[in-house]
Formats: structure tokens, sequence, C-alpha cells
């Protein structure tokens, strides 16, 4: 297996796990061929999958590539009149579809230690986690294999506990990202740091490296995290649009056209804080009585699914960073290749 370093990168860039499809071996093995980083977010996906698409994987690239976790906490369905007030909120939703609610049972993701083993069969070059530290004994049996582990966090008493517990890098993940924000407790306080304030922290604070994560769409805002001292940026956004990724029609159609939308993080699509664009889901779920992550995201599918069979963006999760007016419609080896140039061109 081919050990990672930074320093073994062509280009600084880490192509993000995306967990709900959007994550391809064609995406991910591109991008590894172009010198960077190409990843899988597995959070949703079974162990017998993940196997399926690391092999697949394996066939086009022997570059450098990443697996990624959700750290799932245990979580019970809420009380039936609390059930009852959170379905009402979705059936007063004023998507014009027919579509069954259907109250999942447990559990209600998978178990993480299967989903590692699968992976370990492929030696992937790195593992990372999001939303929490696993424990230290999935950690250590990662490293034994030769595998570098990164987990994401979003402020300073974060990064301590990833640098406590032996990990090998932090992913910092700016309030400007797309996607799930990572902080370990969401019922804690967040500080919502920007990106640069959350490096600046990190470094005067932990010796890990650091990956920068968050509204990083052009050669030059790699190059201005890596001037502060990031070793890598990880960029979400800027690969939904390529052909390659498995981003939906609707999907894509607003990063491109929908410009002048804004921006929000929601709990409502999932039951945890993630950003995406705004849309009719966001505004009529305001305020409204919603299960816990993940439960609320499984309760949500079935009209996610049913709105984007219709190619109505309104209804579905259209999850983006801060910057996706800057989305490009290129083809995955183009993107890294102008992001190359870009990064080149800076002083
Ligand atoms: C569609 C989408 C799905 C995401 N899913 C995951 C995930 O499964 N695991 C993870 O660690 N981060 C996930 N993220 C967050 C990214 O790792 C990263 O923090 C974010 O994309 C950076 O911001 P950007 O989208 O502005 O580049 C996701 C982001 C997006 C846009």
């Amino acid at each position: 297996m081919n050990i990672f370093e930074f320093s073994k990168l062509k280009l600084p860039i880490i192509q993000a796990p995306m967990a709900g499809g959007f994550n391809t071996p064609d995406l991910a093995s591109v991008v590894a061929n172009s010198g960077g980083v190409g990843s899988f977010g597995f959070s949703f996906t079974r162990p017998e999958k993940i196997n399926e698409i690391l092999s697949a994987t394996k066939k086009l690239t022997s570059g450098f590539i990443n697996a990624n976790f959700f750290v799932f906490k245990p979580v019970n369905l809420p009380k039936k009149d609390v059930q009852e007030e959170a379905i009402k909120a979705i059936e007063s939703l004023s998507l014009n579809e027919k579509y069954e609610i259907i109250i999942p049972k447990e559990p209600f993701y998978f178990d993480l230690k299967s989903q590692i083993e699968a992976t370990l069969e492929n030696l992937p070059s790195i593992i990372t986690f999001h939303l929490g530290i696993p424990s230290i004994d999935i950690i250590k049996k990662i490293q034994l294999y030769g595998i570098k582990v990164g987990i994401t966090a979003t402020n300073i008493t974060e990064a301590k506990s990833i640098e406590s517990v032996g990990a090998d890098f932090i992913v910092a993940q700016g309030i400007e990202a797309g996607g799930h924000r990572g902080i370990f407790d969401q019922e804690s306080i967040d500080e919502k740091i920007t990106l640069d304030n959350l490096l600046i922290k990190i470094l005067n604070n932990v010796s890990l490296p650091i990956v920068a994560a968050g509204g990083i769409m052009e050669g030059k805002h790699i190059k201005r995290v890596i001037n502060i001292g990031a070793k890598a940026a990880q960029l979400g956004t800027a690969f939904l649009t390529c052909p390659e990724a498995g981003t939906s029609k609707v999907h894509k159609h607003y990063l491109l056209n929908e410009q002048k939308r804004k921006t929000m993080i929601t709990k409502a699509f999932s039951g945890r804080m993630a950003r995406g664009i705004n849309n009719k889901f966001i505004e009529e779920m305001n305020g409204k009585t919603i299960f816990p992550f993940p439960i609320q995201n499984l309760v949500t599918t079935k009209l996610r699914q049913v709105s984007q069979n219709k190619n109505n963006g309104e209804f579905i999760n259209l999850w983006a960073g801060i910057n996706f007016n800057k989305v490009r419609n290129l083809p995955a080896k183009e993107l890294v290749k102008k992001l190359c140039e870009e990064f080149k061109a800076e002083i």
C-alpha cells in the first residue's frame, strides 16, 4: 500500500467525503490519479456495498483514497406525542405528491465496527471520521494497517481531544462548509468559527497536521489556507457539479442556476445541523418539531425521493457551502487541472 503523507500530494487537496451517493469510484479515482485524495462518505453504506465500491475503485487507481464515517450516538424514538407532531410537520409541507411516512425501527444506523472491517479489507490510505471521535480501539486498529486517521474539528476543544486520542490529522471545518456540521455535541453552543480563524486557533494550540474545509472553490483559496498553515484543503461543493459525481440532476441545476439563493444551516432534513441551498422545505420546517438525528433523515427519505424524481428541488437537501456560486461545470480531471494552475499562479 502507498502510505499516505501530505508531502506526496501533487496538489494538496482532498475531494471531500460526501455521504448520500455523491462520491463515485469515477470521481474519487480521477482525483486520486491527478495527485489529490479521492474520498467516499460511507456513513449510510452497508459493509458489503463499501467492499464493492472500494474494490471497484482500486481497479481505477493506485492513488490515495479516503473512506469516511459519521460517529453516530445511540438514539431512541421520541415519545408518541413528539412523534405525532414531527409527522404532522412533514404532512403540512406544500409538496403535492403522494408518499408514505414510515417511522423507522432500530438499528437507525450501521454498526461502525462492521463498516470499518469491510473498509480495512480494501486498504484505503486514509480513514476519516465526522461528528465525533470513534473508540480508541478503532483508531489503533486502523493505524496498525498503516492507514492514517483524520477527524473533523469545528473548535479548539474538539481539536485538542482529537490530538489526545492519537489521530494523525485534523480536518478543520469552518462554518462556511456545505453538508453536515462536524460539531461533536450538537446540544453544545456552536461557536460558528470561520475557516481562517479556526485554522489559526488550532495551529496555535495543537501540533497535528491540519486539513482545511469550508468554502474552498478556487486555487487561490487553497493557497490561502496553505499559507495560513494547513497541509491540504478539503473541497466538497466544488466537485458536486462534475459529471463523475453522483449528484442528482436537480441538485446540479440549483448549484449552477440558483446562485442568487443563500445557503442555510438546518436540522430539518436529518436531525443534525447541515448547510444547504435555501428552499421551501427549509422555510416551511422552520421551528417545527423533528425527530432526532439520524431518525429524521430516515423519516424524510421518501419525501425527498419523491421530490427528486419529479425534478423538484424544493423538498430535497441541496447541500452546498456558502461559496457555491463559484462552482464550475467541469469534468473532475479538468477541474483539478484548473485548481492546480490557479494554485501555482498564486504567490
Ligand atoms: C454534499 C455534501 C455531503 C457531505 N457529506 C460529508 C460526509 O459524509 N462526511 C464528512 O466528513 N463531511 C461531509 N461533508 C462536509 C465536507 O467534508 C466538507 O467539510 C465540506 O464540503 C467543505 O465545504 P465546501 O462544501 O464549501 O467545500 C459533506 C459536504 C457536502 C457538500
